[in-house]
């Protein structure tokens, strides 16, 4: 029998690992699954951990209101200490490129427990872009003695690093499986849908608005290195945007961190109720969001997971930010990198509205991140 810890602590940590813990629960026989949370994020995760009903069984709740890197790193590490010596795990898993994971892959070394990278092998090589993600993914890979690259072209990346092949198992990216897992579960079950649209009418959107017609733009944003003028910059360029298309909904959930949410009140001011075709709400469950997303016309968005996900779901998607560590899609032509200039965010979406033949070009489906089979390679692998 063989003790797995699965390690995770925000948002998109907790989606991509949690089809994994589901997979790793299939088998007792051969794996004793121990899910410890670091609770990097506290409401986001556990509105996660509701939907795939994951019961973690530590739980270092180190979330404090305005943390900073220092707060998460020093908080994880100690935590992890005592963790590791009451469970004491074959293998520690950790996911991606958050704080959580480095710390808790740097606290499975100081205990010589090996560590398994999932969704290793993304590189952007700017250290200061994403920030502090693309240092963090690259120190997990140093620590790492089992690397599941989602694509080729990850598995490369720590090839030209000099890790050796037979430490790499290209698996696919595991949030595929759980996004065929939440639009699955949407067209299966009964009254499913009407619930989500019942969900969202209460969260301040009425998809009813779009059978009229209207089309939508769904935003997120969070990134570090866009806090302070880049985060002015893209709410500027979405004002513009909602005064220039009248008869597109625009709808933007925010992330907690509140970083995110002050330059959206300078920019649209304190109250965010009625402003007319744009809509803030509060963070989305899962379900809700991919439900939404469905819906889209366009994703206008700096994060990293949205950027594997709209694909699959045929939506183009503009990136804020500079450099990205996922460009399998951007060479595919469905995503498209407009940084946090004012001008070309309001030129690329214009363009996308108007131009029916670019909007085509741009909105196919592609998927090359994973088949929804990457959680089943990693447990044979770990078998
Ligand atoms: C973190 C990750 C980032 C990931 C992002 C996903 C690091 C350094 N950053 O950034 O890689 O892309 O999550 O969303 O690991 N907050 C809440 N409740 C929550 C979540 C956040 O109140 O459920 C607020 C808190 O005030 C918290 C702040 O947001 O202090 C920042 O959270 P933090 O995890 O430090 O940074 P993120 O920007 O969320
Ligand atoms: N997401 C969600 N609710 C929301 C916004 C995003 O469930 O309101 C999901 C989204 O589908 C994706 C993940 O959260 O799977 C992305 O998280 P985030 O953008 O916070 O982090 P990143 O992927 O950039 O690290």
């Amino acid at each position: 029998m063989k003790k797995i810890m699965l390690v995770f602590g925000t948002r998109p940590e907790a989606i991509k690992m949690a089809p994994l813990v589901k997979e790793f629960q299939k088998h007792p026989e051969t794996f004793d699954t121990v899910v410890c949370v670091t609770g990097q994020h506290r409401q986001m995760l556990d509105q996660v951990l509701d939907i795939f009903d994951i019961k973690p069984d530590y739980d270092l709740n180190i979330m404090q209101a305005g943390q900073d890197l220092f707060d998460v790193t020093a908080r994880v590490i100690i935590g992890m200490r005592d963790v590791l010596d009451e469970a004491k795990p074959d293998i520690v898993l950790v996911h991606g490129d958050t704080t959580t994971s480095t710390a808790a892959a740097l606290a499975a070394f100081y205990r010589q427990i090996p560590v398994g990278h999932v969704e290793a092998g993304l590189r952007t090589h700017n250290i200061y872009s994403p920030w502090p993600e693309e240092m963090n993914r690259q120190l997990t890979g140093r620590i790492a003695s089992h690397h599941f690259a989602p694509t080729p072209l990850s598995r490369q990346n720590l090839l030209d690093e000099g890790v050796a092949k037979e430490r790499i198992t290209v698996t696919g990216n595991t949030v595929i499986d759980a996004l065929y897992w939440v639009v699955d579960k949407i067209k299966n079950t009964p009254r499913l849908a009407d619930e989500l649209k019942a969900e969202l009418r209460k969260a301040g959107y009425d998809t009813d608005r779009l059978s009229k017609g209207r089309k939508l733009v769904l935003i997120t944003g969070h990134r570090r290195e866009n806090f302070g003028d880049g985060f002015i910059s893209m709410c500027k360029a979405i004002k513009t945007l909602t005064e220039k298309y009248p008869d597109t909904d625009f709808v933007y959930p925010m992330h907690l961190n509140p970083n995110v949410r002050r330059p959206i009140h300078d920019v649209f001011g304190e109250d965010l109720s009625n402003l007319g075709n744009m809509f803030f709400i509060e963070p989305l469950e899962y379900l809700s969001f991919v439900f939404l997303m469905e819906k889209a016309h366009i994703v206008l968005t700096d994060s990293g997971g949205i950027q594997e996900e709209a694909p699959g779901l045929g939506k183009p998607v503009l990136v804020m930010r500079d450099t990205t560590e996922r460009p399998e899609a951007l060479e595919a032509g469905t995503v498209r990198l407009v940084g946090t200039d004012y001008d070309r965010i309001v030129n690329e979406v214009s363009s996308l509205i108007d131009n029916p033949d670019h909007y085509n070009q741009m909105s196919q489906a592609i998927n090359p991140y994973g088949d929804g089979q990457a959680c089943e390679r990693i447990v044979s692998k770990l078998g």
